[in-house]
């Protein structure tokens, strides 16, 4: 019986995906426990690349249960052009492939109340995907959503038209000029509910819980990062889910005495997409170069990521809010290539230098201090070896690992699943 969480440090798109795919073969379930399609998880493997949006990244292996958790949002439009994109690869999809009876429902009218919202905000936007999710975990909390279960109740539709006529209302407050067509997005909606319905829905704690108890193993799956987080990340600037480990006791239903370990996931640099501060954002030709070579373009959104150097006091928060046991380096292979590397390992705060992530982290309070280090030229992609790496980025590692007191255990030097390296 094990629990492991894994989840993203940064602000999200660190390389969860392929790292759950690199891991699935060593538990029984693979359970995403929030987010919803706002996600989108990289695989790369046989010359295939796929990204996933709900569906939790084991899926491709032969053995693995695939839980989307209560905590989790679906879309089911969404979830049926995922499902279609699978059909190629030939898998039985729906006998590993478990959706909780409590995850909340987005439906199409919340997707324009997110686009009514942010365009009413105009440069003070949070850059959402414009997926409904701010709407779609509104109503959760405010407990006016409508989740998979009630698909199975007699009462559907009227409760469906009941929260929709509500969010029409609702969106002819906002000064936004927003063209619809409504009963067409319902018509896809409903087609996509069909589809939905096809798959098999369970109560997902009771499940967890009792597979637990026969001794199976668990790895939960985040999404998003945990500066995206709604209590810890960079608000408003967030996403509206509990990212953090506490986020997969709440979203699964699973105790946190049963959580062994918790795997934090960050790039050897920093990226974000979508507005708020990034102290370390580099507007020179390096933030340009980390996007060229590491391809930062949004999977959901297409939209350029915002690069810059690694922020070890943000990283350091992250470690501590999630109680990171092993940490797991992405993308060191975007950094070949540089002379000199910049860490930033404390900030400049309103005269003094500090070294936890204050409140506001707005440009016009912190500056981030730097530390500089000795960059690396060798081309690591085809490396399989910790002893191949060269000695300026094991030197790199051993830095992060003495600021930080927690131990990176995996190096992953490429998009496949192979070009990955256990330390
Ligand atoms: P996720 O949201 O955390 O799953 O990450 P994304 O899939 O959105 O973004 C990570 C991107 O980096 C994807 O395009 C991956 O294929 C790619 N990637 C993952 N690990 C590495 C790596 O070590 N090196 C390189 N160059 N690319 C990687
Ligand atoms: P994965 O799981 C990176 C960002 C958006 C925006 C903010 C709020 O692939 O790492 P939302 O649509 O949630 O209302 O957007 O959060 N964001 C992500 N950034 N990776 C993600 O997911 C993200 N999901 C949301 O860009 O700034
Ligand atoms: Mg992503």
């Amino acid at each position: 019986m094990t629990v492991d969480l894994l989840l993203g440090l940064q602000w999200g798109d660190e390389g969860k995906g392929k790292i759950v795919d690199v891991l699935t073969s060593k538990y029984d379930i693979i359970a995403r426990f929030q987010g919803g399609p706002n996600a989108g998880h990289t695989l790369e493997f046989d010359g295939i690349k796929h990204v996933l949006r709900t569906i939790p990244s084991g899926i491709f292996h032969k053995n693995a249960l695939n839980i989307i958790g209560n905590g989790v949002v679906i879309d089911p439009v969404v979830f049926q052009k995922e499902l279609e994109g699978l059909e190629k690869f030939n898998m039985d999809i729906k006998s590993k492939l478990f959706i909780s009876r409590k995850a909340h429902l987005i439906l199409p009218t919340h997707r324009l109340l997110d686009a009514a919202s942010e365009a009413s905000k105009g440069k003070a936007k949070i850059g959402s995907t414009l997926k409904g999710i701010g709407p779609t975990y509104m109503d959760k909390t405010g407990r006016n959503g409508i989740r998979v279960g009630d698909i199975e109740m007699t009462n559907f539709k009227e409760r469906y038209r009941a929260l929709a006529d509500k969010h029409e209302a609702m969106i002819s407050f906002y000064d936004v000029n927003l063209q619809y067509n409504l009963p067409e997005l319902e018509e896809e909606f409903f087609t996509a509910i069909e589809v939905l319905k096809t798959l098999t829905f369970i109560d997902s704690e009771e499940f967890l819980n009792q597979a637990l108890k026969v001794g199976k193993s668990i790895l939960c799956e985040g999404a998003q990062g945990s500066l995206l987080d709604i209590d810890f990340g960079t608000y408003p600037f967030v996403t509206s889910s509990n990212t953090t480990a506490a986020g997969a006791c709440t979203g699964l239903g699973i105790a946190p005495n049963k959580v062994k370990n918790v795997f934090g996931i960050f790039k050897a640099y920093t990226t974000r997409v979508g507005s708020g501060p990034f102290p370390t954002e580099d507007f020179e030709e390096a933030g340009d170069i980390m996007a060229k070579v590491g391809n930062e373009f949004g999977s959901v959104t297409g939209r350029k990521r915002r690069c810059g150097w690694l922020d070890l006091v943000a990283l350091k928060y992250a470690v501590q809010v999630n109680g990171v046991t092993g940490l797991y380096m992405m993308k060191g292979d975007v950094l070949s290539g540089f002379d000199t590397l910049k860490v930033c390992t404390a900030y400049q705060y309103k005269g003094q230098k500090i070294t936890h992530l204050p409140y506001n982290i707005e440009p016009e309070n912190v500056e981030p201090i730097y530390t500089e280090m000795k960059g690396w030229h060798a081309d690591l992609t085809g490396m399989t070896s910790y002893t191949e790496l060269p000695a300026e980025l094991k030197a790199y590692i051993d830095f992060i690992e003495k600021e930080i007191e927690v131990p990176i255990t995996v190096i992953s030097v490429g998009p496949d699943r192979k070009q990955t390296i256990i330390k």
